[in-house]
């Protein structure tokens, strides 16, 4: 038996499949009111046991990233072992798969799932409560990425409610390779602020039902994003138009665009379609969850 094994956690990509901005708090976060879900497609977290704590960054997207300090990963990391008061460290690897400051959650999703995997590999269980805080702590997505399935999240992202089960539903997510920031986005958001509108039971019983009622909401972040950032436009157009796509639409604070379909095959055409079209944008095909 290998007496230090590798442990490997998936990081989902995160889904705003719609954002309401409901209001603004005195310390200038926003209340939100979001369907935030994940698809099967993400990076990978791979912890072994060591003295200390080290990050080391592989994959597609590595290139732009930082593996100091101030790494999420890290933060995530010595934020668990001062909660547990634990003395063990971990060599981390990080596959970036995923697009950096892109609207689906990344660094979010890779605290996340190194919070989730440190807990196996030091055998440690904190109250759910403690470990919700510590994730607060690290950015307003890390709570919903933590749970790692579909939620109806409200206030800065630390109110998760479990969604009814998802319809089949595959994402094609795309990406011009821009990156966008979030506070800039927030920012530069005019107008009044919306209502909440979370999904009705009645909402989740079939592919049209779910995509009829997201139909009704959008994201209030698309338009200061398409202002900052005018490829969204694109971006949006060439998703619409692709054949059987059912709903496009921005996520987070943008630039990645989805669109969503009703079978695996029709959201692989609609990205092989695309790919044809526009080579130097990212795109991947999930499930969503
Ligand atoms: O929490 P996180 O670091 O992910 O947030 C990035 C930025 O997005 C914040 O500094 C803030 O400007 C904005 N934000 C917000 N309201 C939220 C979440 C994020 O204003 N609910």
């Amino acid at each position: 038996m290998n007496e230090n094994p590798l442990l490997q956690e998936v990081a989902s990509a995160k889904i705003n499949l719609f954002l309401h901005v409901c209001g603004r708090r005195d310390n200038g976060y926003h209340e939100l009111d979001s369907l935030m879900v994940f698809a099967d497609y993400g990076d990978v977290i791979t912890v072994q046991s060591a003295d200390d704590l080290s990050l080391t960054l592989i994959g597609p997207m590595a290139g732009d990233l930082s593996a100091g300090e101030d790494n999420l990963i890290l933060r995530a990391a010595q934020g668990l072992q001062a909660l547990s008061s634990v003395t063990q460290g971990a060599t981390i690897t990080l596959e970036k798969n995923l697009p950096i400051a892109a609207g689906i959650g990344g660094g979010s999703a890779d605290a996340a799932a190194t919070l989730r995997v440190l807990c196996r590999l030091w055998d440690i269980s904190p109250p759910e409560a403690d470990l919700q805080a510590l994730a607060l702590s690290l950015g307003a997505d890390v709570p919903v990425c933590l749970r790692n399935r579909a939620a109806h999240v409200t206030g800065i992202g630390e109110g998760l409610t479990p969604t009814q089960d998802l319809p089949d539903c595959w994402v094609l997510l795309v990406n011009p390779r821009e990156a966008v920031s979030t506070p800039a986005i927030f920012k530069a958001r005019q107008g009044s602020f919306s209502a909440a509108a979370p999904l009705l039971a009645e909402d989740y019983q079939s592919f049209d039902h779910f995509i009829a009622a997201l139909d009704s909401r959008h994201n209030d972040l698309s338009p200061p994003a398409q202002m900052l950032c005018p490829v969204i436009d694109r971006v949006l157009a060439k998703i619409h138009g692709l054949p059987n796509c059912a709903l496009a639409r921005m996520s987070g604070s943008g630039a990645t665009c989805f669109g969503l379909f009703s079978s695996q095959e029709s959201a692989i055409k609609a990205q092989q379609t695309l790919e044809k079209e526009t080579k130097s944008w990212w795109s991947a095909v999930g499930k969503i969850f």
